[in-house]
Order: C-alpha cells, then sequence, then structure tokens
C-alpha cells in the first residue's frame, strides 16, 4: 500500500483520503498543486513524511501542468506553487524540507530548458517518495533492536503506513518487531482531537495482524504507573537541534508520565524531520486549528460541549529532549548529548 503516489497517465496525484478511515477507503485525485495544498490542510493526507512527499509531487504538479516555455516564468509559477503548500501546514519541518530539496534541483536545471526543469520535478518527487520507504525500513531494523519479545507498548498518533509513502515511523519500528516474530502488545492512544490513534493505528494494525487495544490518552499514566509498559514509540513532526521535539498534541504529557514511571520513550523520525536551523523547541511554529475538531464530536448523535462553546486546539506540543530515551533515524540510534548526535547523523545521512 502506497499512502500516496504519482500517476504519470494523469498527470495526477493520488493519495488514500484519511478523513474517511476507518469506515471508507478512497483513493483521492488531484490534478492541481492548489488541490495538493488543500488535501494538506483538510488532512486527507496528514503525517511528516507523507506531507513531505504529497508537496513534492504537487509542485511537480505546478511543473507539468504549466504550459510556459520560458524559464524565469516557469521559475515564477514553481514559487507561487511552493508557497501555496509551504503555507499548508506549519509544524512538520518535512514539508518545506521536501519543497527546498525539489526547487533547488530546478534551479540547477534552469540553463536546460523548461522540459528538463518538469522532467527533474517528477524524477526527484518520486525517487523522494521511493527513498522514504526505503529510509522508514532502515529506522524500523535500528528500532525493533531495541524491543523485546513480548514487550507491551503504547504509541500516539498514527505514524504508519498512512502517515509516510509505506511502512511507517514508529509504527513501522513496531511492524517490524512483529515481523520478526517478537510478540508484541500495542496500546494505541485514541490521540483526540481527529482520533489519529483510534481510527488510523487501530486501523494499519489490525491490517498487519497485531494484537492491541485502544486507550482514551488520559489512561496512558495509569497503565504505565502499573508497570505494565516497556516502552513508549512516538514520531517527530520538527525536532530543533538541541532534541526538543514537536509531536502530535499529547506527546508531552506522555512523556512526562513515561520519564516518571522510568520507561523509555523512542522517538523515531527520519533525519529530513531534523531542524537544525531552530536552536530548541521554542522556535518550532505550533499549528492551532479550528475549535470544531475539539468540540464537534458527538455522543448519541449530540456534540459534546453545549452550544456556542469555546475551545483551543493546539495540534502538536513540544516534548523537552530530556524526556527522550532516545532517536531512532535511518543512520541509527541517537543518545544524549542531542546536539552533537543529531548534527551528526544529518551529515552522515547526506547523500555522498
Ligand atoms: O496532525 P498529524 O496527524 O499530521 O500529526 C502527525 C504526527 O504528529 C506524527 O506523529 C508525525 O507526523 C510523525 S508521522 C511519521
Amino acid at each position: 500500500m502506497r499512502t500516496v503516489r504519482w500517476d504519470p497517465d494523469g498527470p495526477a496525484v493520488l493519495m488514500i483520503d484519511q478523513r474517511l478511515l476507518p469506515a471508507d477507503f478512497q483513493i483521492l485525485t488531484l490534478t492541481t498543486a492548489a488541490e495538493v495544498a488543500q488535501a494538506i490542510q483538510d488532512m486527507a493526507v496528514r503525517g511528516a513524511p507523507a506531507i513531505g512527499v504529497s508537496a513534492a509531487f504537487g509542485l511537480a504538479l505546478a511543473a507539468v501542468n504549466s504550459r510556459t516555455r520560458e524559464v524565469e516564468s516557469l521559475w515564477q509559477e514553481l514559487e507561487t506553487a511552493s508557497s501555496i503548500l509551504r503555507a499548508a501546514r506549519p509544524t512538520a519541518v518535512n514539508l518545506s524540507w521536501a519543497l527546498d530539496r525539489l526547487l533547488q534541483a530546478a534551479f540547477e536545471l534552469k540553463g536546460k530548458g523548461t522540459e528538463a526543469i518538469r522532467e527533474c520535478l517528477v524524477v526527484e518527487a518520486q525517487r523522494m517518495a521511493d527513498e522514504d520507504v526505503r529510509i522508514n525500513r532502515r529506522m524500523a531494523e535500528h528500532g525493533a533492536a531495541l524491543i523485546q519479545d513480548g514487550a507491551t507498548l503504547i504509541h500516539h498518533c498514527n505514524t504508519g503506513a498512512l502517515a509516510t509513502v509505506d511502512h511507517g515511523t514508529a509504527l513501522g519500528v513496531i511492524r517490524t518487531a512483529h515481523e520478526q516474530g517478537k510478540r508484541i502488545h500495542v496500546l494505541v492512544d485514541e490521540t483526540r482531537p481527529r482520533l489519529q490513534g483510534a481510527r488510523l493505528t487501530a486501523w494499519e494494525l489490525a491490517q498487519y495482524g497485531i494484537p492491541h487495544e485502544v486507550i482514551c490518552d488520559n489512561a496512558a499514566g495509569h497503565f504505565l504507573s502499573r508497570g505494565v509498559v516497556d516502552a513508549v514509540l512516538v514520531g517527530a513532526d520538527r525536532v530543533a537541534a538541541n532534541g526538543d521535539v514537536a509531536n502530535k498534541i499529547g506527546t508531552y504529557m506522555l512523556a512526562l508520565a513515561a520519564s516518571d514511571n522510568q520507561v523509555p520513550l523512542y522517538c523515531v523520525l527520519p533525519t529530513s524531520t531534523i531542524d537544525l536551523t531552530l536552536p530548541s523547541g521554542e522556535e518550532i511554529p505550533i499549528e492551532f486549528r479550528e475549535a470544531a475538531e475539539v468540540l464537534e464530536l458527538q455522543r448519541d448523535g449530540k456534540p459534546i460541549a453545549p452550544a456556542g462553546c469555546q475551545a483551543r486546539n493546539p495540534a502538536f506540543d513540544i516534548t523537552p529532549h530530556r524526556l527522550v530515551t532516545a532517536f531512532v533515524t535511518e543512520v541509527g540510534v541517537l543518545h544524549p548529548p542531542y546536539d552533537v548526535h543529531l548534527q551528526r547523523a544529518v551529515q552522515e545521512a547526506q547523500p555522498k
């Protein structure tokens, strides 16, 4: 299963519509960069690596849809499309990372004409998608070595195939441990308000045949304090140079409860999620989403909150690096001091 892919016959970007899961499985066909930006904003596609690759395909669409034969006007169209895509969601750095990589590739071909640029953007976006799957499998191998046979794990949000192109980050580690024959049990945080855990992670785990139970987010502390959890696994949307982690809202509370009970918390991420330009988590932009996401949940067909009620809805929080036991990346497992080891990992991951 690929969450997002390029359809050369369109040309179009095909993606699983994650808003409809688990009730319906539908593929969206998007034919413009603006449609891709809207799909990212509406969370038809979500998860840091998946939105990065989707944005890359969006930029490739802008290039192939353009009729111009002038390099400068194609360049302007690409800059406009990339600002629309970049603005779709602010926290995951993979979005700008992917766009910058494609723009750089296009820039280097400015002397070769518009056709060369169009072709290069499609090839580069597809390469990025393939790389994502390879990187996830490498991370999963490194991470699975940390998971014991018989382990019970808490997992937050959705970090699986749906959050990437395929396989996943934190959930990829769980998948690989399971494929290695380890008996794993997953306590799936439901992940309010959009319920990525209950809707998407539980759906994926059922397909892989991995035993699991959904828990309310606020039950995690209870299970951690009772000694029934061996490790907590989370992904990341952006990691600052000092190791502070921006991830799905609730990660910070989970990390505090894990630390208080001496349960390791592993953060699994590709090096493209590391932002060395930001010294700490304080500088990471946090997306706030509409109040309706919090208030529109229904019970017995009725909204859970009184009419007119206000809500505040940060989509991410910052977990200080002191609460992270280790980072799992495609170049290996990183331990403190994170400022040194994250920088080294980014260098090591550069194409030679
Ligand atoms: O708002 P979302 O669903 O895009 O948030 C996703 C997360 O927070 C994930 O943990 C993160 O992107 C890593 S996914 C491999």
